[in-house]
């Protein structure tokens, strides 16, 4: 019944607006309480995984480990080998905290022109549908590097469960189901994924089938009994870089062996007396999140009240500046420079927010002189929380980009591959799938990750992690964020309140602030008279977090605006 509930919301959230009304909210989402460990995942059965490897002794990092190899396997439209993300993880005995960046990079016969015509004008299929569009995958070596510095198992024990449930087979659930009937395009365009994902009749799998994915086993195995090499050497790369060429990429076979995972210095901000730790780039959320907290530090937040139009308003006036800035300075730091100490400094917040007139949208030409169309997709990411009992925290966000990524499988490896080249500007100005506009310093090169917007954080008050939150949602992640905080910090709000809240988002280009269904007309009216145009879309985010309440305790909650997350303890 709760899965028809949530079937029923998710398309009302795929239909036009006029279609939707009148506006239906998801039920709440539950909150969770545990005593010693919690893990918060889009999908049910890995977050089971990861908190039977905690009740067993594991730490979080091992957990976190085991619960995205799963999720390749039990949420395959972003859970992934052949795509990349970034894990934040907080070790409690040293109070250190690292970003492990396993973004994918672009292949070294890239180039800054790739994905223009003769005329110059960019090719979108070519980044988001074909072998261009597929950066290195960086999945494989950021889980290994995870586990081998800050794990107590072996590569061979976090792949268990993943292995057993590719080989034996998963029950498809609602959720699972939904997702591939809406990539049966995407996938049926490659014979190697149909032939998994789709019967041959060309039907996909429904709610309660068995979907065994044997060559994803294979593969599994092979890195269980290998290590990592097994991914980027031998005959799994070269399978991956013979399905690239035949889509008509440049990716090699050295790209992959030369492919290394980085840890980074996490970003850090101060907000209301709790420390922010998040990412830095090749993301640009942590830089924003940090850069949006400070603009709205200067306001009364709390007396404003929660989702009041002076309280959106700021909100609003903030996300614009700061996706203005993300449009013009951000990056991959291995390759131009970041002004992150700048983009992150109280002071320039507080410039900024001298230019916020509490009356009136600023537009977004005098912000910055550009325009841009609308995003086309709203493609997919996933993103899941971990907390152990020693008070280690995971926060992990991992992507193919759009849902199966191009939703070509590697022949014989059970691994789709991203289209993750799609975050770089195709040219300084162009706009990316999510409407997103990249710089200079965004544009493609040889061995570079791609901007990306994925924003797994941790909030921290006395040193200790208090909140570990993120989501996918493209653009819309980093704002989806910063409600999360804004609601536990300033609304005082549980963090299933928090989730369930509605959200808002803008995103400086196109100049529209778009609210989720179920802010009140009064306020809509509120706004529209102080100059934004709103937008009522769909919703935004699947946000997967965990609060540590002030005796330890765990509380926790999956975003319902996805149907199949599920967030347990023990
Ligand atoms: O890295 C990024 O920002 C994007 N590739 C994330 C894509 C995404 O979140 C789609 N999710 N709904």
């Amino acid at each position: 019944m709760i899965a028809l509930i949530r079937a029923l919301v998710v398309v009302l959230a795929l239909m036009p607006p006029a279609l939707a009304e009148p506006p239906v909210m998801p039920p709440a989402a539950p909150l969770v309480h545990a005593a010693h460990g919690m893990v918060a995942s889009e999908e049910a059965v890995a977050t089971r995984v990861g908190v039977d490897m905690l009740r067993q002794g594991g730490n979080a990092v091992d957990a976190a480990v085991a619960v995205a190899f799963a999720l390749a396997v039990t949420w395959p439209e972003a859970g992934n080998l052949g795509g990349g993300g970034f894990m934040l993880v907080h070790q409690a005995e040293t109070g250190d905290t690292v970003a492990i960046d396993y973004r994918e990079r672009a292949p070294g016969a890239a180039d800054r022109d790739m994905f223009l015509d003769d005329d110059g004008i960019p090719v979108d299929a070519r980044s988001r549908s074909y072998g261009l569009a597929v950066g290195v995958p960086g999945t494989v070596a950021g889980l290994a590097l995870a586990l081998e510095r800050y794990g107590t198992i072996s590569l061979a024990e976090t792949l268990a469960p993943a292995i057993r449930l590719a080989s034996d087979g998963i029950a498809v659930t609602p959720a699972l189901a939904q997702s591939l009937a809406g990539s049966r395009a995407r996938l049926a365009r490659w014979p190697a994924s149909a032939r998994i994902f789709l019967h041959p009749d060309g039907e996909p799998y429904v709610a309660g089938e068995t979907l065994v994915q044997a060559d994803l086993a294979h593969t599994l195995r092979l890195i269980a009994d290998q290590g990592p090499q097994a991914f980027y050497t031998g005959p799994v790369a070269e399978s991956i870089a013979a399905a690239v060429a035949g889509a008509g990429g440049v990716m090699t076979d050295s790209d992959l062996a030369d492919y290394r995972a980085q840890v980074r210095e996490p970003i850090i901000g101060h907000y209301r007396g709790v420390t922010i730790r998040s990412m830095p780039p090749p993301s640009s959320g942590g830089v924003h999140l940090v850069q949006m907290l400070n603009i709205l530090e200067g306001y009364p937040i709390a007396a404003l009240g929660h989702n009041t139009a002076p309280t959106i308003h700021r909100m609003a006036e903030a996300m614009t500046r700061a996706y203005a800035d993300r449009s013009r300075y951000l990056g991959d730091s291995d390759f131009v420079d970041v002004p992150v100490a700048r983009l992150t400094d109280k002071a320039y917040a507080a410039e900024l927010r001298a230019s916020i007139d509490p009356k009136r949208a600023t537009p977004a030409d005098r912000v910055a002189p550009e325009a841009v169309p609308p995003p086309a997709e709203s493609p997919d990411t996933t993103h899941f929380s971990v907390v152990d009992r020693a008070g280690n925290a995971v926060s992990n966000t991992t992507t193919l980009n759009f849902n199966y990524g191009i939703g070509l499988v590697a022949a014989g490896t059970g691994v789709l591959l991203n289209n993750e080249m799609d975050d770089f500007a195709a040219r300084p100005g162009a706009a990316n799938a999510f409407g997103l506009i990249g710089g200079v310093p965004n544009e493609v090169a040889p061995g570079k990750r791609p901007l990306s917007s994925m924003t797994p954080t941790i909030v921290f008050r006395d040193n200790r992690p208090f909140l570990v939150t993120g989501s996918p949602g493209g653009s819309r992640i980093i704002t989806t964020v910063l409600q999360i905080i804004l609601n536990v910090i300033d609304h005082d709000m549980t963090v299933a309140e928090a989730t369930d809240a509605v959200r808002v988002h803008h995103q400086w280009q196109p100049d529209r602030l778009y609210v989720e269904p179920g802010l009140d007309a009064t306020t809509i009216r509120q706004l529209e008279a102080m100059g934004h145009v709103v937008d009522i879309g769909g919703f935004m985010g699947s946000t997967q977090s965990i609060l540590i309440t002030d005796d330890g305790g765990l509380t926790g909650a999956s975003d319902v605006r996805r149907p199949g997350g599920l967030t347990a303890g023990y």
